[in-house]
């Protein structure tokens, strides 16, 4: 989960580059570098840092050559250092290669390079495909075919852009179980691991799929098929998003200006057409089995989903996280698997569709990025439209799909007879109610939330609880906590705790309860007890909490009463912004926190 950025131009690539890989930081950040061709020379800038810290020691701007390749990198092979930063090159300097993936056998290889006499610089699995190309390049004296000589010998996954004197005119680039697309601009074309790469240049893109490269000019392009050489008639996609949707737009971070946008996204979101969520209906419907896979934010998108199913439809399906999919995969042509995915790259949802696909099972997938792999390799997908999420924290997108599901619940419910008529006009008008109801909180309760997260910020142990379908939604704040602040939170059902966690309740460790509306009966009155027994070992319990009555919290942020069906949401929205002013009070990389990218393309 590294970002590539090329650009081949008639014009001087001046800054493009610099905000190609810019625009790519939430894909990992902790080196950058570039390369291009000045003089039929490759000359490469990098280090170590972000890319502005990079941009400050090698000056990644005001280039005046034509072509040059960038990148930004998530260490998975070697540590940081700048030897280890991309662009990596070959003995002569004549290939420089940007990566993103896994080289799995990179090691036989790096033994076969070096007994052939290759020096290596780097710890990397990337410096070797430089070298192969050189070794192929040496043999044939022909650039294309040494790389994809080069390339076939490669097993694992890979986004690759490569540039050479040989070639002064093009980039090569290629993918394999990891993306990269060509953006097609005028009189300059881009490559990039997705549209933020070039957004500013050209909404017009190809998107290239497993097993292609692309050979990439300043005025035209060609894709072919690794293994027959064959030219490919590829589409152009369209982007629907603008630039300017990517920007901050006077938020002091991404990740609030994100929280902000959550009443648009659903408005868009309750606008999809009533047949997208129908075809996935059927497909529920027709299977046997249905698991909803996810994972991180989206494996409880999915558990939410789990618990709605079963809550709106009466409807038993498993929620599963797409890393141990594969260890209880028994899926067959009776099945279906719904995925859900922000990026819809991510290796193990990836993984774990291509694999129920062998096995014959139908799928599907809620995804919020067009074009990407996921989109593209369900039988069905429903896009869900939140616009570009930057900040690497995922909110407004995680909330969407859970409203979605929602739909997909209700869809079911009212088909499998669950849910009357009159109730379901009752159900929708409650969804058509959310939007304005998180834009009070935004605007009523930010500052209150505020206040208390600045409060508390010196706490260092948090558990967070809720019941029933507040457990998915407790999980899912407290990941966000620890995420964004490094701060220990720990989510479970309100039930668990006498089962072993009650030990842990001192005066440094603080509780957040997620108190269900009142007319959630034993649901509300089950939770209240949670808090009773965290208040008796002498805890502070933080509570979001839609009843006055509730008055045994230690601390309760009042939420305004709404409907039992959207009540989830409100609390999600409550803990996003106590995360958020927690990490600015504790003055967090708030859109990049550390060890963590947005879109997990490795295993
Ligand atoms: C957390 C977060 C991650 C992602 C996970 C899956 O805020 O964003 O846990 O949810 O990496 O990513 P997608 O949704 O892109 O498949």
């Amino acid at each position: 989960m590294c970002g590539i950025s090329g650009v081949v131009s008639f014009h001087p690539i001046d800054d493009r580059l610099y905000e190609g890989v810019h625009h790519l930081e939430y894909r990992g950040y902790d080196s950058c570098g570039v390369a291009f061709l000045e003089n039929r020379h490759i000359e490469i800038r990098k280090d170590i840092g972000t890319v502005d810290e990079v941009d400050t020691k090698r000056n990644l701007r005001h280039l005046a050559a034509h072509v040059g390749i960038a990148h930004t990198r998530w260490a998975t092979h070697g540590k940081v250092t700048r030897e280890n930063a991309h662009p990596h090159t070959s003995c002569g300097c004549e290939f420089a290669v940007v990566h993103n993936g896994i080289i799995a056998n990179y090691k036989e290889l790096r033994e076969e390079l070096k007994k052939k006499g290759h020096k290596f610089g780097s710890e990397t699995d990337t410096e070797i495909i430089a070298h192969l190309i050189e070794e192929h390049f040496v043999r044939c004296g022909d650039v294309e075919r040494a790389w994809v000589g080069a390339l076939r010998q490669l097993q694992g996954s890979f986004a690759l852009a490569m540039i050479s004197p040989h070639e002064p005119e093009h980039i090569f680039c290629a993918r394999h179980e990891s993306p990269l697309i060509i953006g097609v601009g005028a009189e300059s074309n881009y490559v990039g691991s997705d549209f933020n790469a070039f957004i500013d240049y050209t909404k017009n893109t190809v998107i290239l799929d497993d097993g292609e490269y692309g050979v990439v000019s300043k005025d035209s392009y060609s894709v072919k098929s690794l293994r027959s050489g064959d030219v490919i008639d590829k589409a152009v996609t369209v982007i629907p998003w603008d630039s300017e949707l990517s920007r901050k737009g006077g938020y002091p971070h991404y990740m609030l200006k994100e929280i902000h946008e959550q009443p648009q996204a659903v408005r868009t979101a309750l606008n999809i057409a009533s047949d997208d969520i129908a075809t996935v209906a059927d497909m529920v419907m027709a299977a046997k089995r249905t698991y909803l896979l996810g994972v991180g934010t989206t494996y409880y998108v999915a558990l939410y989903g789990q618990y709605i199913l079963a809550t709106l439809a009466d409807l038993d399906v498993s929620s599963v996280s797409s890393d141990e999919f594969r260890y209880i995969d028994k899926t067959d042509a009776s099945s279906l698997v719904l995925a859900v995915s922000q990026s819809g790259e991510t290796y193990d949802t990836v993984m774990s569709l291509r694999h129920a696909k062998e096995r014959g099972a139908k799928t599907a997938a809620v995804v919020n990025v067009v074009g990407s792999s996921i989109a593209r390799m369900v039988d069905h997908v429903i896009l869900q439209g939140s616009g570009p999420e930057v900040c690497v924290v995922s909110t407004k997108a995680a909330l969407v799909q859970m409203l979605l599901l929602t739909r997909l619940a209700l869809e079911i419910g009212v088909r499998r007879k669950v849910i009357k008529p009159a109730k379901h006009r009752e159900y929708e008008a409650a969804l058509t109610a959310l939007p304005g109801e998180i834009e009070t909180l935004l605007n009523e309760q930010s500052g209150i939330i505020r206040a208390a997260a600045y409060r508390h910020a010196h706490i260092q142990n948090w558990l967070f609880l809720g019941r029933g379908i507040y457990y998915p939604i407790a999980l899912e704040a407290a990941l966000k906590m620890k995420e964004v602040t490094y701060i220990h939170a720990e989510g479970m059902p309100g039930g668990f705790l006498k089962h072993g966690t009650l030990s842990l309740v001192d005066d440094k460790l603080y509780t957040l309860v997620m108190a269900p509306p009142p007319s959630c009966g034993e649901l509300h009155a089950m939770t209240m007890s949670s808090v009773e027994e965290v208040k008796a070992r002498g805890g502070f319990v933080f509570g979001f909490s839609y009843d006055e009555k509730d008055d045994i919290f230690s601390e309760r942020v009042a939420l305004a009463p709404t409907h039992e069906l959207i009540s989830p949401f409100l609390p999600l929205v409550g803990a996003q912004l106590l995360a958020y002013f927690t990490a600015t009070a504790l003055k967090r990389n708030v859109d990049k926190p550390r060890s963590l990218a947005k879109s997990v393309t490795v295993a």
